[in-house]
């Protein structure tokens, strides 16, 4: 097993990865936030989003594991914590919890929910996105063969969390969580700058195992590999994003309260296709 090693950087962030808090609007429209309401955004990054919570309005409290990305969005005057996702210590204390881009990112998907519904007041609303079942298969295909003629095996090194419908919603009501829209639906996603560079902010897990000399020709490999599925005759990069969108509510306490923290689920059920909505 390698290292997984991933680290966010606000000003590569903003330059090539701004898309995705410009993008998350739509999760923003599905929370329908209410001025007042306490808000606790899991995975803030640099806070761009988060900022458009508190001009609505809300009582924001922001975490996020990176402290550079913490500083970033404390630079916009919100109150942002370094914190795991994982380790939440909250209790009842919001009305809602926001999370745009960032539970892919968390090993223990169980842990996350756990703690966000701990943190939630009884009948507080989860309103998050993640990337889902099948995210960016292409870029994981090419990564896989070209990190395989090395003798690494990418699997090893995948740092992501892409679940199902079936299998997030199972996880929402072994939480306590009511789901009241739950979606799967892919997102081909024009990058602002080429594929390198998100492969640069994103994929880093994978690039670790290889010497730091190697990573440019492994970047090139991808590449080469990708740009006829993936750059358009406009020559813009476009990523095969796949989302998972979420709307729950808290029902108060979960059996699994009473169980140690972190346990895992078991596997999922049924398999969901695509653009599936299950209510
Ligand atoms: C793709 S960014 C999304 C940031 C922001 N939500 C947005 O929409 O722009 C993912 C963020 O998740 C954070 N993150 C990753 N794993 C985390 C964890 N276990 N706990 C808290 N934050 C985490 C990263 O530090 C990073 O800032």
């Amino acid at each position: 097993m390698h290292r997984v090693v991933q680290t966010w950087n606000p000003e590569r962030y903003a330059t090539h990865a701004r898309f995705v808090s410009d993008l998350g609007q739509a999760l923003l429209d599905l929370l329908a936030p209410r001025p007042g309401e306490r808000v606790l955004d899991i995975g803030c990054g640099d806070g761009a989003l988060t900022e458009r919570l508190v001009g609505a309005g809300c009582r924001v409290v922001a975490i996020d594991s990176s402290a550079a990305q913490v500083r970033a969005a404390r630079a916009r005057g919100i109150d942002a914590r370094v914190a795991d996702a994982r380790d939440l210590h909250f209790d009842r204390e919001f009305d809602a919890v926001f999370s745009n881009a960032v539970l892919h990112w968390v090993a223990d998907p169980d842990a996350a929910l756990a703690g966000m519904r701990r943190a939630l007041a009884p009948g507080g609303r989860l309103v998050a996105e993640l990337g889902g079942h099948g995210c960016v298969a292409a870029v994981r295909e090419a990564l896989a063969a070209v990190l395989g003629r090395r003798g690494i095996d990418a699997e090893s090194c995948n740092p992501w969390y892409f679940p199902t419908v079936a299998e997030y919603r199972a996880r929402l009501a072994a939480h306590g969580f009511a789901v009241d829209s739950i979606r799967l639906f892919p997102r081909a996603t024009r990058l602002p700058s080429d594929l390198t560079d998100w492969l640069q902010t994103f994929a880093q897990p994978f690039l670790a195992p290889v010497p730091e000399t190697e990573r440019p020709a492994v970047c090139e490999e991808v590449r080469r590999r990708l740009e006829p599925w993936l750059r358009g005759g406009d020559g813009v990069w476009v990523a095969d994003y796949v989302r998972l969108r979420v709307a729950a509510r808290s029902l108060g306490r979960a059996a699994r309260d009473t169980e140690a923290p972190r346990r895992r689920t078991g596997p999922p059920g049924r398999a969901a296709a695509p653009g599936e909505e299950v209510q």
